[in-house]
C-alpha cells in the first residue's frame, strides 16, 4: 500500500557530545546549537510533509538500542555517529538491520581532520555521506532524503 506523504517519518540521530554543540570547539563545529538544529529539522519536516523525531546520547548501546528498536519503523534515518564514526562495529552492524535509506552526515569534513578521523565504519553500509557542510548539511540531508522516499 503506498504510505502518504504526511505519514513518512525521518529518525535523526546525533552521537556523543552533539548535545555539547554551540560550546563545544566552536571553531570546527560552529555555533549553532543541537536544539537549534533539532527545531530547524522539524521545521523543515512540517514543509517538506515529513515527520522528524530527533534522540540524542552519548552512549554507544542507547544509540544500537534506538536503532534497532525504532529506525525500523522509519522512512528514513539521518545519523550523525560522532566519535563512534570511527569505533563502533555495533553501531555498523545495528544499521545492517535496516532497509531504508540512511544518509550519515558531519558537521566537519572528517577527511581534513587528524586521520584517525578519516575511517568512517559507516560510510559503506549508508546509503550516502554528507560531510563538511557544517549546520547546513542536516537540511541538505533531509531533503535529499524526502526526495529519496517521496
Ligand atoms: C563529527 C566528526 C567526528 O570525528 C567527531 O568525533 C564528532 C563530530 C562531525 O560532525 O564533524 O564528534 O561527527
Amino acid at each position: 500500500m503506498e504510505q502518504s506523504k504526511d505519514s513518512l517519518k525521518v529518525l535523526v540521530i546525533h552521537g556523543p557530545n552533539l548535545n555539547m554543540l554551540g560550546k563545544r570547539e566552536p571553531d570546527i563545529y560552529g555555533k549553532t546549537t543541537l536544539d537549534e538544529i533539532n527545531s530547524t529539522l522539524e521545521e523543515l519536516g512540517n514543509r517538506l510533509g515529513l515527520a522528524v523525531e530527533t534522540f540524542q546520547s552519548n552512549h554507544e548501546g542507547a544509540i544500537v538500542d534506538k536503532i534497532q528498536k525504532d529506525a525500523a519503523i522509519q522512512n528514513g534515518l539521518i545519523i550523525n555517529p560522532a566519535a563512534f564514526t570511527h569505533t563502533s562495529i555495533a553501531i555498523r552492524d545495528a544499521l545492517l538491520l535496516l532497509d531504508i535509506p540512511v544518509i550519515e552526515i558531519h558537521l566537519s569534513n572528517i577527511y581534513k581532520r587528524e586521520p584517525f578521523r578519516h575511517k568512517s565504519l559507516i560510510s559503506d553500509v549508508a546509503t550516502a555521506q554528507i560531510t563538511g557542510f557544517g549546520v547546513q548539511g542536516y537540511s541538505m540531508a533531509l531533503e535529499a532524503l524526502a526526495k529519496m522516499i517521496e
